[in-house]
């Protein structure tokens, strides 16, 4: 059994001004895990995510990162160990260069300086910001600012990457290099990640598991369990992946599945054996039902 890297025990919080944003939230995330937090806007997500590292105290409740504590264990240990990546890179970012900013963690951890360089020298290449390190982080585009902020982070080199929507706002290019580069430091490095997001089509492959956080814990399980749950969805604003909803389309047409793939490459495996044990074609047809299906499936996603 993996030992729990993150371990929250009925978490609350209330801001100062009364809105209460999370209730008697429990979560383990393990060593080397992938966890996706998703949930409508104003559901506490970047709340939760921000008592990962002790920048907020729930009122009550308990978070534990790797068996210690978040609120008695020293501050730097627990910086060292889960890094967060803000929602808003303007957050993260307020140095007068690239440079300094990614070097400004490192530092103060009390790295030699020829540690601080080599480290900011690695964020920069894995964020492909190679060349940026004496711009204005201020005067970045928006996409560039989240990377940039991705690589501050990741000069601190934590165990725990803590991700507020990575992907919000990329070019289509830019953010398969960001799934690219988070898949890569989990495989390659180990690191466990949390994510918060709103980008469906990147869980399934981001994510080994799934919690619905809408103040409390609606739900937790797969991709795959959580994905096929129509009512929890609509009633917490979820959408499911294109591709799920190309296979139901499918499905209409005597497309024989299961399990609806949630990726392009969990569609590529599917249509791959599909055509295997069907002497090499895909047999769809037209029967009496499927206008009537392709019709409820539109009214379903509110295609009219
Ligand atoms: N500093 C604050 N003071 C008071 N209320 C706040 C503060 N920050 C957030 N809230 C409220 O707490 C609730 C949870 O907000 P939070 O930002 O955690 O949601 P979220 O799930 O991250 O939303 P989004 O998907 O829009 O990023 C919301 O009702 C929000 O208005
Ligand atoms: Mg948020």
């Amino acid at each position: 059994m993996k030992r729990e890297a993150i371990t929250v025990r009925d978490l609350s919080y209330t801001y100062s001004d009364g809105t209460r944003a999370l209730e008697d939230v429990n979560m383990a995330v393990y060593e080397g895990e992938r966890v996706a937090i998703v949930g409508p806007n104003g559901a506490g997500k970047t709340t939760f995510l921000l008592h990962l590292n002790g920048i907020l105290r729930g009122s009550d409740g308990e978070v534990e990162v790797f068996g210690k504590c978040v609120d008695k264990a020293k501050r730097e240990d627990i910086i060292r160990e889960v890094g967060i990546v803000f929602q808003d890179p303007d957050d993260q970012l307020f140095m007068p260069t690239l440079f300094d900013d990614l070097a400004f963690g490192p530092m103060n951890l009390g790295l030699k300086e020829e540690e601080v360089r080599e480290r900011v020298k690695k964020a920069l290449l894995a964020l492909r910001l190679s060349g940026y390190e004496n711009r204005c982080p201020h005067h970045l585009s928006y996409g560039e600012k989240k990377k940039a902020a991705l690589a501050a982070v990741m000069s601190m080199e934590p165990e725990v990457l803590v991700l507020d929507e990575p992907t919000a706002n990329l070019d289509p290019r830019s953010r398969a290099e960001l799934v690219g580069i988070v898949k890569d430091l989990n495989e390659r490095d180990g690191i466990t990640i949390v994510i918060a997001t709103h980008d469906v089509n990147a869980v399934p492959e981001l994510a080994d598991r799934v919690y619905v956080l809408n103040k409390k814990i609606i739900a937790e399980g797969t991709s795959q369990k959580i994905f096929s749950d129509f009512e929890l969805l609509k009633e917490n604003n979820l959408e499911v992946p294109e591709v799920f909803k190309l296979f139901e389309v499918l499905r209409c047409f005597g497309y024989n599945c299961e399990e609806l793939p949630l990726s392009i490459d969990e569609a590529i495996e599917h249509l791959t054996r599909t055509v295997e044990v069907n002497g090499g074609h895909i047999h769809l047809h037209i029967h009496e039902h499927t206008h009537e299906e392709v019709n409820k499936l539109r009214s379903k996603y509110g295609h009219h």
